[in-house]
């Protein structure tokens, strides 16, 4: 299906995400999928740029930031460039939202945009109430009949992450933009449900009949969730000070990539159906009581340390953090689902910074055979099988079975059966956040977020923050850069008889 023509206006433009990001997979998109004629970009910023500087701006973001294999070449750039706008205003001046009117009618008339639009908001969470507002002020969020060409031209509405600090937060930003927009125009965005990986893992369960019957307490002992990384905080500390692991890494990502890897069967494949089995999903994960956190969660702060052999600083003395910082940088923690399928089978769950790799993986540990015929000085090398969804890098899934080492002896050995994306289909997936921004121009949001999926998750991830409130500073137990975090978060896996399944 081709998208309609429209305008996307980026609101935080000249910011991080847009520069490294949105303005290369906008580029990319515009070139490699070619994009109906109206098709514009609006930058809506608060420095004073004429269209040529911000031309000039986007295409050095562009030439900065993409692929090597993907750059474009200077008629491509310089045909991109042709599409993009600039309109000055703070966030706060309400001119500025109709003289953005203006300019979205103007395109319509001379560009073909078919006054359909999509705002971007790449800004920081704190401006957004406020944008909301100016944007339905000014009528901005209305779908009406086009002047230009009669047809019935959309608005839709692009939220970038952190959704709020907390559910009560959460629940307001969901009830201003209820205020403005209907719940159908806006689009809640998670990029990892833009990565193929992340979406191949529906595929892997409901596009073969051979797990699916396995995919359950009778069969599955416990699964992991790992979602490592070898970088530090960056220079993000502002942002992160007030984060910290949890509500950047578990609240959205690991609970996405946790609701495919344990949902039941959609009726169909859209939008309504997959997002009310991940939102059933969430509702069957109790909040956890105080008692509970203590025992089922670990948070850990990286000190200085080696990584790839270089010596990084701790997290405390990053620029910008507080020596006294109890920031989480780690996270291990124990979640039970309650329902049919999952009963007393245990999720594990971790992520941080400054691990020893950069690594996203599922890893599903089936049962133990009930019966095992050899020696135990037999399968010494032998571990339960376990199914790996390696969501990157080396993106591909792999299974370890017990063999039998060649010899008289009776020796086993685990071994691995393996699918690898890079040699099966040869082509490198397309980035998350262009498969995420063109399924918003087709209108559709199945891999978005709804309002009751958002308020579900921060309810659990709620009661694991408001019990750490009441628990003391040095429970954020420090971990040496370049290890896997705190022993603490080993005991925590050790204590139940299972060990973590370390990415290599
Ligand atoms: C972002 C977090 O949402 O995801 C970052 O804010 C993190 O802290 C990033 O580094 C990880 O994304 P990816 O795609 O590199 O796994």
């Amino acid at each position: 299906r081709k998208p309609d023509p429209c305008a996307v206006v980026i609101f935080g433009a000249t910011g991080d995400l847009a520069q490294r990001k949105l303005l290369p997979t906008l580029a990319h998109l515009t070139h490699d999928h070619p994009l109906p004629q109206g098709f514009c970009i609006v930058a809506f910023a608060r420095r004073p740029l004429s269209d040529e500087q911000w031309r000039e701006m986007a295409l050095n973001a562009v030439n900065q930031y993409m692929p090597e294999d993907d750059k474009l070449d200077h008629e491509a750039q310089q045909a991109f460039a042709q599409r993009l706008f600039y309109c000055q205003s703070t966030f706060e001046d309400k001119d500025g939202y109709a003289r953005l009117a203006q300019l979205l009618e103007k395109l319509d008339r001379e560009q073909g945009t078919g006054g359909n639009r999509i705002f971007y908001l790449a800004t920081p969470p704190e401006t957004d109430p406020g944008i909301i507002a100016h944007l339905g002020e000014a009528g901005l969020s209305r779908e009406h009949n086009s002047n230009h060409n009669g047809h019935k031209s959309w608005a839709r509405i692009i939220i970038e992450k952190p959704f709020g600090h907390d559910l009560s937060s959460a629940q307001k930003l969901n009830r201003d933009l209820g205020r403005v927009f209907k719940e159908q125009q806006i689009y809640r965005i998670d990029h990892y449900m833009g990565k193929e990986t992340v979406q191949n893992i529906l595929a892997f369960r409901f596009a073969n009949g051979i797990f699916e019957p396995l995919w359950n307490r009778n069969y599955i002992d416990h699964v992991q969730i790992v979602v490592a990384e070898s970088l530090g905080i960056g220079t993000r500390a502002e942002f992160y000070e007030g984060e910290g692991a949890i509500r950047d890494i578990v609240q959205n990502h690991i609970m996405q990539v946790l609701c495919l890897t344990a949902m039941e069967t959609p009726v169909a494949f859209d939008a309504e159906a997959v997002r009310d089995e991940k939102v059933k999903l969430l509702r069957a994960i109790p909040p956890l009581t105080p008692e509970e956190v203590a025992q089922q969660t670990v948070r850990g702060q990286y000190t200085a340390g080696v990584e790839d052999g270089q010596t990084v600083k701790g997290y405390k003395q990053e620029e910008g953090v507080s020596p006294q910082s109890t920031t989480e940088t780690f996270v291990a923690l124990k979640l039970f689902i309650e329902n049919w399928r999952w009963e007393d089978v245990p999720f594990y769950i971790r992520t941080g910074k400054r691990l020893p790799t950069r690594s996203t993986e599922v890893t599903i540990q089936f049962k133990r055979v009930p019966h095992l015929l050899y020696k135990p000085d037999e399968t010494r090398g032998l571990v339960p099988n376990r199914l790996t969804l390696r969501i990157q890098p080396d993106e591909g899934i792999s299974l370890k079975i017990g063999a039998k080492v060649p010899g008289a002896e009776r020796n086993l050995r685990s071994v691995d059966m393996g699918f690898s994306y890079s040699s099966a289909f040869g082509i490198q997936s397309p980035d998350a956040y262009e498969r995420l921004i063109a399924d918003c121009m087709l209108g559709d949001s199945t891999l978005f977020i709804r309002r009751d999926e958002i308020e579900a998750s921060w309810r659990i991830i709620d009661s694991i923050t408001n019990a750490w409130k009441g628990m003391s500073d040095d429970t954020v137990y420090p971990y040496q850069a370049g290890t896997w975090g705190p022993k603490q978060a080993e005991t925590l896996i050790e204590n139940d008889g299972r060990d973590w399944d370390n990415p290599s």
